[in-house]
């Protein structure tokens, strides 16, 4: 905790602070810090000390820890986020929360997952340190068919929060896919618990995973997986790009439903499944179309061979020219 406290103390001070006022500031004696100092030293912080100037961090390395997201989201918005070295799933973590009564807009973010898992049963790669894995727990008050959206309205704001973070805007393949250069970034899983009789909605668990660090991925994935630094050469701030994912989602939580035009218009500029030929299965049949337009609950227009239109609601598409499929 203290540990914490010091690291926020550090990075807000962004230069040199002393020893008196942080251990002033976060009311805990001076042996308190020093102590702090020197786990942060073995958890890799470079940290520097003087007597006449105190302490001062010069480098971190990149986790995603409490101490650094309560300097960039502060210490009342950490009340309700959970930091974790490694989880099996972030998203069976945040439902847990939901269960024991955790509050609109719990997170929980892990820096690596065991059990990771993705959309239709599938695994989510995670592995340690290369990646940011979160969940938020919503608790709106709306129709459970009005729910369907919000996956959209996340991978609209997933890409705001990449590109301020990095600078580079991801596209989204419909519906719930974040992509670069023509392959995965990420995903999106959000799951949510209705109660049978009320038809009310108990919880919502929105789940995120962006592929941050990987420079090499497994021979399944290899020919449709991206990260940020195969694609951008750059090096991000794990910890830098959770925050920005967890302010975009709560300005999902302020802006639902109102502002869903703003989101619509966003989806539909970055929906780089528009104007591409694609295939989908039904009930056990491939069927062919070509992606026209996002109608205005976020379904897929899709232009059949024979002309015929039809709107997919959910479900999985091949989209050519993205993921290797030519
Ligand atoms: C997909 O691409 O099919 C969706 C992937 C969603 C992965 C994220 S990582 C954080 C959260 N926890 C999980 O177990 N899954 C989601």
């Amino acid at each position: 905790m203290t540990k914490d406290s010091v690291l926020a103390e550090l990075l807000k001070a962004g230069g040199c602070v002393s020893g008196e006022e942080i251990s002033g500031g976060l009311g805990v004696s001076r042996a308190a810090v020093n102590a702090a100092v020197q786990a942060l030293r073995a958890d890799g912080y470079e940290i520097s000390a003087s007597t006449r100037t105190g302490y001062e961090l010069l480098r971190s390395p990149d986790r995603i820890c409490a101490g650094e997201l309560a300097a960039r989201l502060g210490a009342e918005r950490m009340e309700s986020v959970v930091c974790l070295d490694s989880v099996d799933s972030t998203n069976d973590r945040a439902k847990l929360l939901a269960q024991s009564g955790a509050p609109d807009g719990t997170a929980v973010a892990a820096n690596g997952q065991t059990a990771g898992r993705g959309r239709m049963g599938r695994r989510f790669q995670s592995p340690d340190g290369e990646g940011v894995y979160l969940s938020m727990l919503l608790r709106p008050e709306i129709p459970p068919e009005d729910a369907a959206q919000l996956t959209a309205w996340t991978s609209v704001a997933m890409c705001r929060a990449v590109e301020r973070t990095c600078g580079v805007r991801p596209g989204i393949k419909w519906v719930n896919d974040l992509v670069l250069n023509r392959r995965k970034l990420g995903g999106i899983l959000t799951e949510l618990t209705v109660e049978g009789e009320s038809r009310q909605i108990g919880s919502i668990v929105v789940g995120v995973g962006i592929n941050v660090n990987q420079t090499a991925f497994s021979l399944e994935l290899a020919p449709i997986a991206a990260s940020l630094s195969t694609e951008t050469g750059a090096s991000v701030s794990r910890c830098a790009l959770t925050a920005e994912m967890i302010r975009a989602l709560d300005g999902i939580r302020a802006s639902f439903p109102a502002q869903k035009d703003d989101y619509l218009r966003a989806y539909r500029e970055n929906c780089v499944t528009l104007g591409r030929e694609i295939s989908f299965t039904r009930r056990g049949e491939t069927l062919f179309g070509f992606a026209e337009d996002i109608d205005d609950d976020f379904g897929l227009v899709v232009r059949r061979p024979d002309g015929s239109r039809e709107t997919l609601r959910s479900g999985e598409t091949s989209v050519r020219g993205l993921y290797g499929y030519v």
